[in-house]
């Protein structure tokens, strides 16, 4: 099919000819406002003062939230009543969950079954005892790192202590395809505390 001549640039190659196609007015004007854009949002969002960019935005409305949820719970003690009274409270648990969701699936699974770590929903445990074991080993980490400590990254006690009452929580719920269980069988949360 050929071309009127005037839709031709008159440049050719080895009998091979060239369109005139201007791009579209619409989209070199799109082209154009989209560089001028980025100089503003570069000068703005990464050179702009602290706590601009969308990270530091959201750490800071993130933070706000929490602050306005965990205002009806005051701060929570690490201790054991505290754990089992949250172990069973479907409202607060959720945010333990988020945090497990956020930090925890990539070596536990999603449900806790266990991928590089230990499989969470048996009854077994390497460095748990009682149920505020797990809090010291959420802070601290276990196995030299093979478990990240997470006493700084998790900013909040209060989230601390309800992931730690999450993980409580999967005990015996042995999520499909979980590991095979490593430690020992320890007594339930709630056992008396050994004379
Ligand atoms: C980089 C991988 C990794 C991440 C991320 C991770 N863990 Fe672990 N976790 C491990 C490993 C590996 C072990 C087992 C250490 C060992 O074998 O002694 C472990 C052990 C544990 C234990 C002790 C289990 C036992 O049997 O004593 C708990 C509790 C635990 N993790 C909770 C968490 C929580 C809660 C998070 C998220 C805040 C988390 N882990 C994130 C790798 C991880």
């Amino acid at each position: 099919m050929s071309a009127p001549e005037n839709e031709l640039t008159g440049h050719e190659y080895d009998g091979i000819e060239e369109y005139d196609n201007p791009l579209p007015g619409w989209w070199s004007a799109l082209f154009a406002l989209s560089a001028v854009f980025a100089v503003f949002y570069v000068v703005y969002v990464h050179l702009g003062e602290e706590g601009k960019d969308l990270h530091a935005e959201y750490d800071a409305e993130a933070a706000e939230v929490m602050e306005i949820r965990f205002g009806q719970l005051g701060t929570l003690t690490a201790d054991r009543d505290t754990l089992l009274q949250y172990k069973d409270d479907e409202k607060w648990l959720v945010a333990g969950k988020a945090v497990f969701q956020t930090h925890c699936v990539s070596c536990h699974g999603k449900d806790g079954e266990g991928l590089v770590g230990v499989n969470l929903t048996d009854d077994h445990y390497k460095h748990i005892t009682t149920i505020e074991d797990i809090v010291k080993v959420i802070e601290d980490g276990a196995a030299g790192g093979a478990m990240p400590a997470w006493k700084n990254r998790i900013p909040h006690v209060n989230q601390v202590v309800l992931t730690a009452a999450y993980v409580a929580s999967l005990r015996g719920t042995h999520a499909a395809g979980g590991k095979a269980p490593e430690g020992k069988e320890i007594p339930a949360w709630d056992a008396p505390a050994e004379p």
